[in-house]
């Protein structure tokens, strides 16, 4: 892998290298560092010595962000949505791109203060807390899940919207209607009476301005619980998004280390659903134990990158990408038969045993090839 592609991986939120997690966990460390600072900074009259200390440390901040951008940029030709373009061009459409605006804000008023001297702006720490929260968001793994789930919903989320948006015109104008003569400072108008309306129906009810004649509060009755309905509408159509969403990108991650597993090659296309549904991913850093000999055994494993050494007194035999382990405690229902330990960092896929039977019984070719790897396995041992 060339340098500029392996550090395109560790600048990807959504990828779970310990390289990537360890620079997530240091962005996310200078972040807080730099909206922390930006706070004390905003205190009137703390002293000059601290302020100096403070807009020190949010111009370090600023400047670790100004090189992170730069080699985000020198990545953007790595995007897979950008790589159809000449490295140059996918770097300005980076440049443009949300996310390249958001990092080219983060850096803007650290770079612009240190180029004129570190005098800052009198606002400059609100406009730096604004723009490293939006940083953050913009960097978090679970930014383009929110965004994916937001779009995948767009339409549910419309009729909601619109429904909300009657809710809200019928309530303002019924309210002008019963309370216009009453209280004509509020209601006296339809988009006066609106405020009321949004303020009952998002549930916020500040209580600055209530109906006070009878028609006027049973239709701020009929507001309140309409709006209760609109809200649990809108948390359970996101709820059920987020959900499908993240069981979807599940399932996609599986199928594409499954490819990597030569047993499940040939299968046909069911049987593979099958098996993807079934399966769970998990990453093994080196040197970690994953089977210990003589535990008892529920589950087998499949090698989707990396390699194990089966450690069988008094030879070891080394398992590499594609291969399995673990399956002799489930056919024969006995403890485990060796230690298992990673070489390198692995991520496995994960069967257990209600599964294994039940696949077992689904695809009995599936089923009888591990036996004879087992059996042969035993011969061998
Ligand atoms: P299990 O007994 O569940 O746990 C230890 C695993 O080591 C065992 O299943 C097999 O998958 C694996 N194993 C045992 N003997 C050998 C061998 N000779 N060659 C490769 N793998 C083995």
């Amino acid at each position: 892998m060339l340098p500029r592609q392996r550090l395109h991986l560790i600048l990807d939120p959504d990828v779970a290298l310990p390289a990537a997690q360890r620079f997530r966990a240091l962005q996310l460390a200078l972040i807080l560092v730099g909206i922390g600072c930006t706070l004390v900074d905003s205190i009137p009259g703390i002293d000059h010595q601290l302020q100096m200390g403070v807009e020190l440390s949010i111009a370090v901040v600023g400047l670790a962000f100004a090189f992170e951008y730069a080699l985000r940029l020198w990545c953007a030709p790595d995007l897979p949505r950008l790589a159809w373009l000449q490295p140059n061009s996918a770097r300005w459409r980076w440049a443009l791109s949300p996310a390249g605006v958001v990092d080219m804000l983060a850096i803007l008023p650290v770079t612009g203060a240190l180029t004129w001297g570190m005098i800052l702006p009198p606002d400059f720490a609100a406009v730096m807390v604004l723009l490293f929260m939006l940083k953050l968001s913009a960097h978090t793994p679970g930014a383009r899940l929110i965004g994916r789930v937001i779009y995948n919903e767009r339409r549910t989320l419309l009729v909601v919207l619109i429904m909300f948006g009657v809710v809200l015109m019928a309530a303002a104008t019924l309210a002008h209607i019963a309370e216009r003569t009453h209280q004509p400072e509020a209601f006296g108008s339809i988009p006066q009476a609106l405020w009321w309306a949004v303020a009952t129906l998002t549930t916020t009810g500040y209580g600055d301005v209530v109906p006070v004649t009878a028609f006027g509060r049973i239709v701020a009755g009929f507001v309140m619980i309409s709006g209760i309905g609109v809200l649990a509408l809108l948390a359970g159509i996101l709820a059920t998004g987020f959900s499908e969403e993240v069981k979807r990108r599940d399932f996609l991650r599986i199928w594409e280390l499954v490819a990597c597993v030569p047993l499940f090659s040939g299968i046909g296309a069911q049987a593979i659903a099958d098996v993807v549904a079934r399966l769970r991913a998990r990453y093994y850093p080196a040197g970690a134990v994953v089977v210990r000999r003589g535990a008892p055994g529920d589950s087998m494993f499949f090698i989707a990158t990396g390699e194990v050494e089966v450690r069988l007194n008094p030879n070891s035999v080394v398992l590499s990408e594609g291969m399995f382990f673990g399956e002799m405690a489930l056919l024969d229902r006995r403890p485990r038969s060796a230690d298992i330990v990673t070489l390198t960092p692995c991520t496995m896929l994960i069967l257990n045993m209600p599964d294994f039977f039940q696949l077992a019984g689904q695809h009995p070719a599936l089923a009888q090839a591990i036996a004879d790897e087992a059996e042969k396995r035993r011969g061998g041992a």
